[in-house]
């Protein structure tokens, strides 16, 4: 079978697929972490990929950017795939000068100005949408168990990245407990909860509006690794 995005035959997704933003990303984690690995999407560039981890059947596969680009690939996977959870691995830049560059954030929320959630589903009306809670204690329990610390809290979804006027970050986050912005888990919880799936987001801190500051490559793989480490330990619980 294939569906207008995916060319994967059925059986060719694991249960569980982690998804970065960018494809080569999904590449890197695939061949850096996962054992027997075969590419099941190449569609749009847009690579898929599945392999073993101790002995589990695990995908991973790109999200693009944004919550269009989620929202197609989410719901393809959840809906055509039978895949039961998606755990989000991406980076997002910091409201609150609690959070750190390179620290790691689960978020326990979404909030967006975005019309996604009422534009699929025109009876839902809020503008949050929340991971799987379960899902999420996995995230925890398996960072505490790798002595990683992890944060949590609400993060802003954006349908924009360049802002006319970035001081509103001040407002978003006064006003609806966003602790950091990236640009998809809105929409990735959102169908996650209209199919009666599971998904969650960890992300690495990459720059901070409040102090300006951004990562370095060197140091970003460091963060990323601990990132990873977090939702492969994870997603064993939701493996074959
Ligand atoms: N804005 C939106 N998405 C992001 C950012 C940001 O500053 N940093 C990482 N993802």
């Amino acid at each position: 079978m294939s569906t207008p995005h995916i060319e994967a035959s059925k059986g060719a997704v694991a249960k569980i697929v982690l998804m970065p933003g960018d494809p080569l990303r999904a590449e890197f984690i695939a061949n850096t972490y996962l054992e027997n690995v075969t590419r099941f999407n190449t569609v749009r560039n847009m690579f898929g990929f599945t392999g073993t981890y101790q002995g589990k059947q695990i995908s991973v596969m790109g999200s693009g950017m944004g919550m269009p680009s989620i929202g197609i690939y989410s719901y393809e996977l959840f809906k055509f795939y039978d895949v039961e959870a998606i755990i989000r691995v991406g980076s997002c830049g910091a409201y609150d000068a609690k959070l750190n560059l390179y620290d790691v954030v689960l978020a326990d929320a979404a909030w967006s100005e975005s019309s996604y959630a009422k534009t699929q589903d025109s009876l839902y009306d809020k503008d949050y949408t929340y991971p799987d809670k379960a899902l999420n204690a996995s995230l925890v329990e398996a960072a505490k168990s790798l002595e990683i610390p992890l944060k949590q809290g609400t993060i802003h979804s954006s349908d924009v990245f360049y802002r006319e006027h970035f001081d509103v970050y001040k407002d978003i986050h006064a006003n609806t407990g966003s602790v950091a912005v990236e640009m998809e888990s809105f929409a990735l919880f959102h169908n996650a909860n209209v199919l009666g799936k599971k998904a969650a987001c960890i992300l690495t801190v990459s720059d901070s509006l409040v102090t300006h500051e951004a990562t370095e490559a060197s140091e970003r793989q460091v963060a990323f690794t601990k990132m990873m480490e977090i939702a492969l330990a994870a997603a064993l619980h939701y493996a074959d």
